[in-house]
């Protein structure tokens, strides 16, 4: 007997999907399998490591302990949303790109979605608040010290560019 199929709504970093899946899909295999975006990573599937970590709805959450049917209508971001439409890295690549964030890379889709998601919680975080943020977040090559520090210059790089868009929007009228 073939096994019950249920169709779903995803808007997966602004496309919306409709897919079709049996109820114990998971939702990292639906990103990977079914939608194609394997820069979602799979490795403990038990909820520990956070490689899998996806935002719904702007919130950090690990793709491995969801079902998929429990996601639809959801809005998803994986790490293929982080950067702008023209390839422009966000704050949070950049900054792992100059900090030397990441080694094998293996661990890094999870910790730029869970930083993404934590600077927007605290926007300029102490070396302590950067080492909480990270905390759920396993790395086997790192030593954590590159990232933490990638997440206190993502915190800089999004301030710098959130005053540099405040002064071309001021400069254009826009603004006051
Ligand atoms: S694969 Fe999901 S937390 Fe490890
Ligand atoms: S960079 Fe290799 S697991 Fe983190």
């Amino acid at each position: 007997m073939s096994e019950r199929r249920h169709e779903i709504s995803l808007l997966v970093n602004g496309i919306p999907h409709k897919l079709e899946v049996p109820g114990r899909r998971l939702l990292s295999d639906a990103l990977r399998h079914d939608l194609g975006l394997t820069g979602t990573h799979v490795g403990c599937e038990h909820g520990v490591c956070g490689a899998c970590t996806v935002l719904v709805g702007g919130v950090p959450m690990r793709a491995c302990l969801l079902l998929a049917v429990s996601m639809d209508g959801e809005s998803i971001t994986t790490v293929e949303g982080l950067a702008a439409p023209d390839g422009t890295l966000s704050p949070v690549q950049q900054a792992f790109r100059d900090c030397h964030g990441l080694q094998c890379g293996f661990c890094t889709p999870g910790f730029l979605t869970t930083i993404t998601a934590g600077l927007q919680d605290t926007p300029a975080p102490s070396q302590e608040q950067a080492r909480e943020m990270i905390g759920g977040n396993l790395c086997r090559c790192t030593g954590y010290q590159n990232i933490v520090a990638s997440v206190l210059r993502a915190a800089e790089l999004t301030a710098e560019r959130t005053a540099e868009h405040t002064a071309e929007r001021t400069a254009a009228g826009e603004l006051g």
